[in-house]
Order: structure tokens, then sequence, then C-alpha cells
């Protein structure tokens, strides 16, 4: 089984990131042949920074690796070290009906706040369905946000086959009920594009001050809170602490003499214990980025070399072999 799944480099990741898609992924490693990249020709619709781009892919390849990617295991790359995959975007690109696209939430978010938007990203999808199918992927894990992009992939991949005859694999999204969603600070989901994230890794007081920042509302700590699991804190303490843990305070909290204060604290703790040893691992691997660069190389190679064969299957039956 393959499993493929990517993540732009376009801002710091968070834990919406790290439990909504790498946790499920990393998981997954030991399941199939995974293969995860970092999708930096997608991170040009929205970030125009070459310096930023460069800075932001080296952080997310830190970041996955030290949060516990295997490379020898998993294939893990770069998408622009495949070029092939741009090829296959324009192939897709021309048995994709254009009412397709313009149903795909990346291009109609856009539309809707006026923002001007141009043609990557209103190929965006075509690009990501390439991405799948150029390595003959079973199973893409994903949060909930992504999954109208994976089910876009299948209509093309059956529409290609239909058209040109059986070339490739239709894939699978993969997402977990319980991480589909992560909230943010303010309770919307966690994304860089709220400004309410809490990043994997930073600054230990930048991060204190943003846990401590959570919205609550205005009940007094003696007040029991019959509805504490609806509770922030306690929301995202269920991903960070252990399920014990977690359960004690949802229950002091529901009756009553729980301060929020104490719960933030708490939950900044436990958030922080969560990633101390991939803290220090990533500590470790910045200093040694030419080693995180050979990662990287090596993870090039060998997409390319699955990348080329399907790619060679999609021209071979569509006649420009
Ligand atoms: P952002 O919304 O911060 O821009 P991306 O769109 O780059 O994040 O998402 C990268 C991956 O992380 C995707 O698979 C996406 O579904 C997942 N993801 C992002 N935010 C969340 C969240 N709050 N909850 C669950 N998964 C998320
Ligand atoms: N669009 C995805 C995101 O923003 C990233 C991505 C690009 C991806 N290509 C992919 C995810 C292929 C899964 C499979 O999160």
């Amino acid at each position: 089984m393959r499993i493929l799944s990517g993540i732009q480099p376009s801002g710091t990741l968070h834990l919406g990131n790290y439990f909504g898609m790498m946790k499920p992924a990393l998981e997954l490693q030991e399941q199939g042949e995974a293969f995860y990249f970092i999708a930096d020709y997608h991170s040009m619709t929205s970030l125009v920074d070459p310096a930023e781009r460069r800075r932001n892919t080296l952080d997310v390849a830190l970041d996955f690796l030290a949060c516990g990617l295997d490379p020898k295991r998993t294939v893990f790359f770069r998408q622009s070290d495949v070029p092939e995959v741009t090829e296959l975007t324009w192939i897709l690109g021309t048995v994709t009906p254009m009412g397709l696209l313009e149903r795909c939430h990346s291009y109609k978010d856009k539309v809707a706040k006026g923002i001007s938007f141009n043609f990557g990203l209103f190929a965006y999808p075509v690009l990501m369905a390439a991405d799948i199918l150029i390595y003959d992927s079973n199973v893409v894990p994903v949060g909930q946000d992504q999954k109208q992009h994976v089910e876009v992939t299948r209509d093309m991949a059956i529409k290609f086959n239909e058209q040109y005859g059986e070339t490739f694999v239709v894939p699978e999204p993969q997402i977990r009920a319980e991480t589909a969603k992560v909230p943010g600070l303010d309770g919307e989901k966690m994304s860089k594009s709220y400004g309410n994230t809490i990043e994997i890794f930073g600054d230990e007081k930048a991060l204190r001050k943003k846990v401590m920042s959570i919205k609550m509302d205005s009940r007094s700590p003696q007040e029991p809170k019959p509805d504490a699991d609806q509770n922030l804190a306690i929301q995202i303490l269920k991903l960070v602490a252990p399920a014990a843990a977690a359960k004690g305070f949802e229950d002091r909290l529901r009756a009553g003499g729980l301060g929020y204060g104490d719960l933030k604290k708490a939950l900044f703790e436990h958030y922080w214990n969560h990633f101390a040893a991939a803290r220090a691992k990533r500590a470790e691997l910045a200093a040694n980025p030419d080693y995180v660069r050979g990662v990287l190389a090596d993870g090039a190679a060998r997409a390319r070399s699955v990348a080329q064969k399907v790619l060679q299957r999609a021209r071979a039956a569509s006649g420009l072999e």
C-alpha cells in the first residue's frame, strides 16, 4: 500500500497541522510505503518571497524529521525536485471540466473574499491530483479541509482511465474523525490564515503567552460547568495530555472549583512536555542542515524514479508516445 501526503511550506507548522495531518501520516509509516513531500510549487499560489519559501521549506523538513519521520522507511522529498508532476498537471487539466474546479473551495473562498487570484490558484487542485496520481497512491491522510481535493483527484483519475484506458490508481482520503478540525485560540479552526495558532515549536515565553490567551467565558472558578467537554483548553488538552490527566481536569472543571488560569497553565505544561523529545531532536537536526538536505535529495531520487514510470504510462496511454 502506498500512502502519500504533502504540506505547503507557507508558514510555521501548528497543532492543527500536527494532529490533523502529520501525526496520522507519521503513524501510517509502519503500514506501507509512505511518500511525504513539501509542496513548494503549491506555496507559490500564496507566498511570493523566495527567501521565505526556502526558509519555510527547510523548517518543514526539520519539523517532520523531528516529529518522527523515518527517512530510511519513508520517501521524504520536495515537490519541485520532481518536475514531472507539472507535466502530469497539464495532462490531467485536459480531462478536468471547468465546473469541477469552479466548485473547489481553494478558489471559491478567494472569489468570495474578493481577493484577486491567479491561474495557479485555480489550477491548484489539478497539481494536487498530479501529486497523488504520479506515485500510484492508495491512501492520502489529510485534515478535513483537504477532503474535497482528494475527491476531485478521484474524479480526474476515473475520467482519464475511462478516456484513455486503465492508467491511474484511484486513491482514498483518510481523515481521522477525532482530529479532523483542531480548534485554535479563538475556537475557530486553527489556521495560519486566522492568526489563531499554537505552533509545534517555538519560543517558550511567546507560546506560553499564546496558551494563556485562549478564549474563555466569564463564569467564576467555583461555578460548576456541565459543558466542560466544550471548553477549548480541555479540547486541546485531550490532544497533548495522557487521557487520564485530561479527564481529571475535565471532571474538576465540571464539578466547579478549577479556575481557567490554572487550567491553561496545566495545558501549557502538558503541551510543552508533549513535544519535549521532538524539540531536542529538532535542535540537533537544525545544527546539521547538510544532513537534512541529503535526506531530501535521496527522497527526491527515489520519488522521481516512481514518477517517471507513471508519467510514462500516462504519456503512452494518451498518445504522446
Ligand atoms: P493552514 O490552514 O494553517 O494554512 P494548511 O492548509 O497548510 O494549514 O494544512 C496543512 C495540513 O494540515 C492539511 O492536511 C490540513 O487538512 C491540516 N490542517 C490544518 N489545520 C488543521 C486543523 N485546524 N485541524 C485539522 N487539520 C488541519
Ligand atoms: N493542498 C495541501 C494542503 O494545503 C497540500 C498538498 C499538496 C497535498 N499536494 C498534496 C496533500 C497531495 C495531500 C496530497 O494542505
